[in-house]
């Protein structure tokens, strides 16, 4: 992948500068703790989950929440979990962290057994939670130096850090302020930078995007991009299909605890969606409905909105030139329309 660097090459230090993350030899920002050379596993593989179960209540209200889940990430890819509401995405983050173990199956990251060494690992591993846990007590600043020192970091290896950790959320002239006068977005940014401040190697995004305008979001995606340039490791979760889409190198989409597809997006698309959809709107779509199932290869409908599927989208296009009462869009397959044919159009919990 041309943006990467090569598997395995480890940008130990950088800096962040007109919008561009960039090594900087010599200079060094911050002196990353517990940091051990790599072993030959870890460089070809940064985590890996083998045969995950895990349940959740008692006696009769035990429920399997995740269903034998196996998945590897490379160094320096960025691997997305999509999956609806309560399939199981957080809870898999959870033990693969070692805040929650498993009743079975095995934990690999960064070489070290989850969750077992989890303490040992934590030294090299970023999280952005579901929910922002900011302290109220502390100001920006502080909320950054108090995560470092908890990783044992020293104070002023941190403040050096500060600057860039500021400028990569863009909350530079939000410094002193208190997290009661910061907006959600503004929090969740916080939380991105607060997730850097031990310089890690793999960083664990739970949703990190959500709450956050486009333009915080296109800002988060550039960042992102320039973190995976520099050798980082992302696990992501999100519900933004185009944010898995434009950030994931490969990509699992899980339901009911289970890996139901996994691979590159753009290559699950065309493995599992024909490759055009036009989407029929109006009053009228639904009568039409049938029409369209003998024009295309598979018909959806959702309210109003009828939803042909086709590799080939000449008829269909010919009818709704001449139908009454309808409006169309036609555009190419994307990950929105797998995740639904994989999960369904029924809401969950
Ligand atoms: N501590 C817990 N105790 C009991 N059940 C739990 C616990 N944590 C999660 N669950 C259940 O496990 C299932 C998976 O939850 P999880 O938070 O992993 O889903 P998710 O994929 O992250 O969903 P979302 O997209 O809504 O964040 C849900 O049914 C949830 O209710
Ligand atoms: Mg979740």
């Amino acid at each position: 992948m041309s943006r990467r660097q090569p598997a395995g090459k480890h940008l130990d230090r950088q800096t962040f500068t007109h919008g561009k993350l960039v090594g900087v030899c010599g200079k060094i920002i911050a002196s990353p703790p517990n940091r051990c050379p790599l072993t030959a596993l870890e460089l070809m593989s940064i985590l890996r989950v083998q045969d995950l179960h895990k349940s959740y209540g008692k006696g009769d209200d035990r429920r399997p929440v995740i269903n034998g889940v196996s998945f590897e990430l490379r160094r320096g890819e960025c691997y997305g979990l999509l999956g609806p509401n309560g399939a199981g995405k957080t809870t898999t983050l959870k033990l693969c962290l070692g805040l929650t173990a498993p009743d079975s199956g095995s934990i690999t990251l960064v070489g070290r057994d989850i969750p077992g060494q989890a303490r040992q690992a934590r030294a090299r591993i970023g999280v952005v939670p579901q929910i922002d846990s900011l302290d109220p007590d502390f100001s920006v600043e502080e909320n950054l130096i108090v995560y470092g020192r908890y990783f044992g970091m020293k104070r002023a290896d941190i403040v050096a850090r500060l600057d860039w950790l500021l400028e990569f959320s863009n909350l530079a002239a939000k410094r002193k302020a208190y997290i009661n006068e910061l907006s959600g977005g503004m929090k969740r940014r916080l939380t991105l930078a607060r997730a850097l401040v031990n310089d890690p190697d793999i960083i664990f995004m739970d949703e990190p995007t959500t709450g956050l305008d486009p333009q915080a979001r296109h800002m988060i995606w550039e960042r992102l991009k320039a973190l995976l340039a520099a050798g980082k490791t992302i696990l992501l979760t999100t519900h933004f299909m185009d944010e898995a889409e434009r950030l994931c190198d490969r990509l699992a989409v899980i339901d009911h605890g289970r890996l139901i597809a996994e691979g590159a997006p753009r290559e699950l698309i065309a493995r599992h969606i024909e490759s055009q959809v036009v989407e029929v709107y109006g009053d009228a779509a639904p009568a039409w409905a049938p029409k369209a199932r003998t024009l295309a290869e598979r018909v959806e409908t959702s309210g109003e909105t009828v939803f042909c599927y086709t590799n080939h989208a000449e008829p269909l296009l010919h009818d709704l030139s001449t139908a009454e009462g309808l409006r169309y869009l036609h555009r190419p397959a994307n990950l929105e329309d797998l995740f639904l044919k994989l999960t369904g159009r029924e809401m969950r919990d």
